[in-house]
């Protein structure tokens, strides 16, 4: 049993304790990003290849379809189009069909809306029009929704916009989108497509917006923050690859994409202002990085040429809050968005200390950015980054703010529970920008999170809770997979294109998020060494106590609250997580274990005798 006496006194629980850590890893184009079509702008690939026409397919056998560079692209971000010929005395239906990102959902009463542009490159003498038909169909050729777009055969870019709803559900994803065209209206003529786009209904009615279902599943978490746009995301293969911010604004169509860090092309379709303007609709403040002179290929800028990046970064943080008299104010006002996004927190590159190959954070980097960002900006919070719990290297300008990133075993993460609580209380605010449990205690790497390891988390997270007076922000990393492309495991939500798993870590940081409170009350103190481990905060205006305790032993334990209050109810609500361990949440087994709810009997004192293998919250009116 483990006797816990909760206290009246604490510190305050910062609003950003838990929040969300996002990058382009497996996750952006095809997971968090609603667009549906793959490939849609033919970006940073090699005309006339195969690999060219990824996701694209001729629909039928009479079809010729190949990527070409333009002769007259359709803007300089976009030089190449999808060519579709008809030869001479071609009849039938001739167009290509687009696979999505390995699946496209079709929902019954959803009102997709696409677009795409068009051109015909050698203009007949005498003008041709038709209509080009679109659809949703099976990759049998059943059609379950269509509408026609008209055209004439001009040779200069149009932008054509259609809609469909389909009356009924497919359960299968294996779906095609198509465009085709009458073959006898167009014959012995070339037609090029570029940016061919397609979205479902997205987040808060956004255009260019977020998937619906995997914002439900994060606002469910109520994040405080969100971290982005990486981690390695951000640095790039080289310099030249580094994900650049004024890459990413203005149309879609006047942004040329990237070839990010995980193996395949970033549409850029989710830009920096796509970003802010979701993290507002979520109601998080956004922690931002900024790239610090270091690629992945080892490379860091010289000394000299850092001059280019300090100005980079200063125009990225001014698109977010500069004043629409600024260059880049004015583009974000362009963009729909006047009035200054919230920006507390700018991150200056990503794990800077990862190897000793990056000391040049220590001698100019960090220095040449900390300097001019902070005389540019005094009111804003810049972090330095790290690479371990408990590594603060000596760098000048001290840093007030460190991320530390730390991917271990369960073992790891249950004997690390106290790492916080020896750090010194000297003003240094600590960000546990990723974290997660990413082995077995063997050693064997993990597909999806499993209990064990999510409940490891946990005792680990009640450190986050205790010492969140130093603590300030947390994040599990990485947050998304799509189950057909995978860069990393095991990642906090997997997701299909119709279907949202929720692992067993999601349930963990969705608990300490929902119940981190306001304030955290001391309490008895634990040991590193102990299977339980515990914590007490308190939502003061809701007047709630909120106990949360962890059992990484896969036998039940007890503890046993005292609490300090003159009014406590005589029920309590609680929550708990708890499975066998070695249990997963996997696509095919999506509920192996999630959270139940109970009631329990409160007071003074409150026992509870903790499953094993569990992470608990206990619920009490109490002031
Ligand atoms: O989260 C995956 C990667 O892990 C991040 O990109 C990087 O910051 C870390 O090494």
């Amino acid at each position: 049993t483990f006797p816990v006496t909760v206290s009246t006194t604490g510190h305050a629980v910062p609003s950003t304790l838990y929040g969300l850590m996002f990058e382009d890893i497996n996750s952006g184009d095809g997971g968090l990003y609603a667009e549906l079509i793959m490939n849609r702008g033919f970006q940073q690939v090699t005309p006339g290849t195969s690999a060219a026409l990824q996701a694209w397919a001729a629909l039928g056998s009479t079809s010729h379809i190949s990527v070409v560079k333009s002769s007259t692209a359709v803007s300089t971000a976009l030089p190449n189009a999808l060519s579709l010929t008809v030869t001479s005395g071609t009849t039938g239906t001739v167009g290509f069909t687009n696979t999505g990102f390995f699946g496209i959902p079709v929902t019954a009463g959803w009102k997709y809306s696409g677009s795409f542009y068009y051109r015909f490159p050698t203009s007949p003498a005498t003008q041709v029009s038709g209509s080009f038909t679109v659809d949703l169909r099976s990759t049998t050729g059943t059609v379950f929704t269509s509408t026609t777009v008209p055209f004439t055969s001009s040779a200069g870019w149009k932008k054509v916009t259609f809609s469909f709803t389909p009356s009924s559900t497919q359960t299968s994803v294996s779906n095609l989108f198509a465009l085709s065209v009458n073959a006898a209206t167009v014959s012995g003529l070339t037609i090029e497509f570029t940016l061919i786009s397609l979205f479902p209904p997205t987040f808060n009615n956004r255009a260019n917006g977020i998937r619906m279902d995997l914002s439900q599943a994060l606002l469910d978490m109520k994040p405080g923050f969100f971290r982005f746009p990486g981690g390695n995301n951000l640095e790039g293969q080289t310099p030249a690859q580094r994900w650049a911010w004024e890459l990413t604004v203005n149309d879609v169509v006047n942004r040329p994409g990237r070839l990010g860090d995980w193996g395949y092309i970033n549409t850029d379709g989710l830009g920096i202002y796509e970003y802010l303007q979701w993290i507002e609709d979520m109601e998080m403040e956004p922690i931002m990085a900024v790239y610090a002179g270091y690629s992945l290929n080892g490379q860091s800028v010289a000394s000299a040429d850092m001059q280019q990046y300090i100005t980079e970064a200063i125009n990225q943080i001014n698109f977010v809050i500069g004043s629409t008299s600024t260059a880049q104010g004015a583009i974000r006002a362009a963009m729909g968005h006047p009035a200054p996004f919230t920006l507390n927190y700018v991150e200056i590159g990503n794990e800077d200390f990862l190897s000793q190959a990056t000391a040049s954070y220590a001698s100019y980097r960090w220095a040449d950015l900390y300097n001019a960002l902070s005389a540019e900006f005094p009111q804003l919070n810049f972090i330095a980054t790290s690479a371990t719990s408990g590594f603060v290297p000596a760098i000048s300008p001290a840093p007030k703010f460190w991320d530390l990133h730390i991917y271990s075993n369960p073992n790891f993460f249950i004997n690390g529970a106290f790492n916080f609580d020896i750090l010194a209380r000297n003003g240094l605010q600590f960000f546990q920008g990723e974290y997660a449990t990413t082995t077995q205690n063997s050693g064997a790497s993990l597909p999806y999170p499993f209990i064990d390891g999510s409940i490891a988390e946990a005792a680990y997270m009640t450190g986050f809770d205790r010492n969140s007076d130093i603590v300030f922000a947390a994040s599990y990393a990485p947050l998304l997979n799509h189950v057909s492309s995978t860069q990393w495991t095991p990642n906090l939500i997997t997701h299909t294109p119709n279907s949202v798993i929720k692992s067993t870590s999601y349930y963990v940081q969705q608990l300490f998020s929902l119940y981190k409170g306001d304030t955290y009350l001391t309490s008895t103190t634990n040991t590193a060494s102990s299977p339980v481990q515990w914590s007490a905060t308190k939502n003061t205006a809701g007047q709630q106590v909120f106990l949360k305790v962890i059992n990484t032993a896969t036998t039940a334990n007890t503890v046993v609250f005292t609490l300090p209050f003159g009014t406590i109810s005589t029920a309590g609500t609680g929550t708990v997580l708890t499975a066998a361990s070695g249990t997963m949440n996997t696509p095919a087994s999506p509920n192996a274990a999630a959270p139940k709810n109970f009631t329990f009997t409160a007071g003074k004192t409150i026992t509870y005798n903790a499953p094993g293998l569990s992470a608990s919250v206990l619920i009490v009116s109490a002031h």
